[in-house]
């Protein structure tokens, strides 16, 4: 399904924060509500941010019209570009975007609608390369057991996903065993969204807390370890869900390969290395609660970092839909 559109003049996405008890189809027209709802994760993960990014400078052009109000439509524009840090995504295709405004809003939206196809493209295209990867570096013929984490499919990406494709695709072609998504405290969107999307494709799954993933790793339970990015810097240094450095470790110490897919969007030269990544903290109630109920005692201080960055010696290869780079054998971006 697509799980982000522009519709009749207003952006139409699947609200994530529903899920899996509800699928509900938000409505947004107006900029406001669209920052809104990338700050509490309505919508999510970097092609999706950049996609409804693209979209919402449309719908700030459609509010506020650039030709007679400018400052008005530049500092919508600049709130939706601003609303999470991390995903180059979201700033990099409002920037693409935004200076087609003199074109009117149909120009931008065609831009928006190329960004969209762009990524469904991008999204088939590394399912592929990514199974045929996992084979070769798993080898033989056996079913492949995938770990994963967060949720990196449809939701994340309007159609498909980047390393749920894979997975996607492993089990379209028969050879998938089974995928081992990781519940990704605090916001669980590998328990409430990637089991979802797996119960969709009929994928055959176990869940997992994060803390048990290293440890299953060494006990031999998955082949390879799949993982999406918010951004790739230029030295192949991945900021991606927190937890994902964690399962790097794991996989390096069982011998795993330990693969990133994310789309050429995601890579980003203009960032030299990890250090370089701001990453979003979220503040400490979602630590301390789990979906409302309290799980700390009230006003219980906490660190919140919503991404880490897996060094570029613990990945294996980085999948795009352009290419496949393999840091372990010395190749680079
Ligand atoms: O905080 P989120 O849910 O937006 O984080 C998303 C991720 O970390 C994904 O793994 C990443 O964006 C890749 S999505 C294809």
């Amino acid at each position: 399904m697509r799980t982000l559109d522009w519709v009749d003049g207003a952006i139409e996405l699947v609200d994530q924060t529903k899920l899996p008890q509800e699928v509900e189809i938000l409505r947004l027209t107006e900029v406001p509500d669209l920052v809104a709802a990338i700050k509490r994760l309505s919508v999510r993960g970097a092609p999706a941010l950049g996609v409804a990014g693209a979209y919402g400078v449309a719908l700030a052009a459609t509010v506020n019209d650039p030709a007679t109000d400018r400052a008005a439509f530049d500092a919508a524009v600049a709130s939706i570009r601003d609303a999470r840090p991390t995903a180059v995504n979201l700033a990099r295709m409002v920037d693409r975007v935004t200076p087609l405004a003199d074109g009117g809003v149909e120009a931008l939206l065609a831009e928006a609608d190329r960004i969209r196809d762009e990524e469904l493209a991008a999204s088939l295209a590394m399912g592929e390369r990514g199974a045929d990867l996992v084979r070769e570096l798993v080898g033989g013929d056996a079913p492949i057991r995938a770990m994963t984490i967060c949720n990196t499919g449809g939701l994340a990406t309007v159609e498909r996903g980047t390393a749920l494709a894979v997975i996607q695709t492993l089990h379209e072609r028969g050879e998938l065993a089974e995928a081992l998504p990781v519940e990704t405290r605090p916001l669980l969107q590998g328990g409430r969204l990637t089991t979802w999307e797996l119960q969709q494709m009929g994928a055959p799954h176990r869940l997992l807390v994060d803390s048990a993933g290293p440890f299953l790793l060494a006990r031999g339970a998955a082949d390879v370890v799949l993982i999406g990015a918010d951004r790739v810097a230029a030295n192949g240094d991945t900021a991606n869900k927190i937890g994902s450095f964690s399962l790097a470790l794991g996989a390096a110490n069982a011998g795993v390969p330990f693969l990133v897919v994310a789309p050429e969007s995601t890579v980003d030269l203009d960032t030299p290395d990890g250090d370089a990544i701001e990453i979003e903290d979220r503040g400490p109630e979602e630590v301390a609660s789990v979906r409302g109920v309290p799980v700390a005692p009230p006003g219980t201080p906490g660190v919140n970092p919503a991404f880490d960055v897996t060094p570029v010696g613990l990945v294996t290869a980085l999948v795009t839909d352009e290419r496949v780079v393999r840091f372990d054998d010395g190749e680079a971006l």
